[in-house]
């Protein structure tokens, strides 16, 4: 049976492939979380990847707190970067293929169209650049690793902008959100869909597992105004929420403000169709509901 280890099984992508893991009959899944395998620990990493014979190794761990990177290089670094290699290397040495996720942010986000995969990467954050340097590592020791680059995460589970939003705009009259900053929303449950289908598609031969780095968000472009906006209208919550630029507030870590991203690449190889962010959104907020009551 194909062996499949899910690394950082607890965040918001690593929960939504266990949820999807539960009907897979073809693999077994093994996931581990911060607790049973700090990736820091370079040589428990190392053995945790090399002690079983996996077919594949999907990377969900990150250091995604980009303001706190500023301050925190080393650790953003070690989960970012340094893992990956280990990563890299072990599953090169069992000949496992790999998926790993990385961001939109290792673009400076000067761009007046949609990114592709190939365009300039130049991070402006610390958090960007332990991002690509991540990628580089991985690519660079197995090259039967594939880098799957999204932006603006959210699902019903852990901290994100769309929980954020409603509590505020619950609590609040008025909130000033950034509309100079334009980009894809992207529901964590479509990218781990996507994933799985990947794997899936590699196990059945249907399609082949193709190396590389895969743009992935959902269909559509908006500011972080319009998402907001957006939460607030379907779930019916009275806030005035007023447009304001990213100098009325300031970031230790830069943001790109031009950080959508072309899918035609990962869409035609892996015949995919995307959902719009929408759409998507109507999924979160409803599965947000159900834990709710
Ligand atoms: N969130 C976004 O907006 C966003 C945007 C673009 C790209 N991405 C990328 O998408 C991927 C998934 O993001 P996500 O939103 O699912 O992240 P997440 O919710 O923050 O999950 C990351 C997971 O990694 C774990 N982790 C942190 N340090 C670790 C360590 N030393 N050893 C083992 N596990 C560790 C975290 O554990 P704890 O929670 O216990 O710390 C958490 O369970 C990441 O590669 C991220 O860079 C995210």
């Amino acid at each position: 049976m194909t062996q499949i280890l899910v690394i950082g099984s607890e965040g918001q992508l690593g929960n939504e492939i266990q949820k999807l893991s539960k009907d897979i009959q073809e693999a077994s899944f093994v996931f581990t979380s911060l607790e049973t395998l700090d990736v820091t620990d370079s040589n428990k990493l190392d053995e945790t990847v090399r002690n079983t014979n996996y077919d594949y190794i999907i990377n969900c761990t990150a250091y995604t707190a980009v303001d706190k990177a500023e301050e925190d290089q080393n650790l953003a670094y070690e989960i970012n970067a340094q893992a990956l290699e280990v990563i890299g290397l072990a599953s090169k040495a069992i000949n496992a293929k790999v998926i790993h996720v990385s961001t939109d942010y290792v673009f400076d986000g000067c761009n007046h169209k949609p990114y592709i995969e190939s365009d300039t990467t130049a991070p402006q954050s610390v958090y960007g650049k332990t991002k690509l340097k991540g990628e580089q590592l991985l690519m660079e020791k197995n090259h039967n690793s594939i880098v799957i680059r999204t932006s603006w995460l959210y699902s019903s589970h852990g901290n994100n902008f769309v929980k954020t939003m409603i509590k505020l705009g619950q609590e609040r009259d008025e909130l000033g959100i950034i509309f100079d900053q334009i980009g894809s929303p992207t529901y964590a449950g479509d990218l781990a869909k996507s994933i799985i289908h990947m794997v899936k598609s590699d196990i059945a031969q249907s399609i082949p597992f193709i190396a590389g780095i895969y743009h992935y968000s959902n269909e559509g472009v908006a500011s972080w105004y319009d998402f907001a906006r957006t939460i607030h209208k379907k779930k019916g919550i009275q806030c005035a929420l007023k447009p304001i630029e990213s100098k009325e507030y300031p970031t230790p870590a830069p943001r790109p403000h031009y950080s959508v991203m072309n899918k035609g690449k990962i869409k035609k190889a892996y015949q995919l169709t995307i959902p719009h962010w929408e759409d998507s959104l109507e999924h979160c907020l409803a599965e947000l509901d159900i834990k709710q009551n």
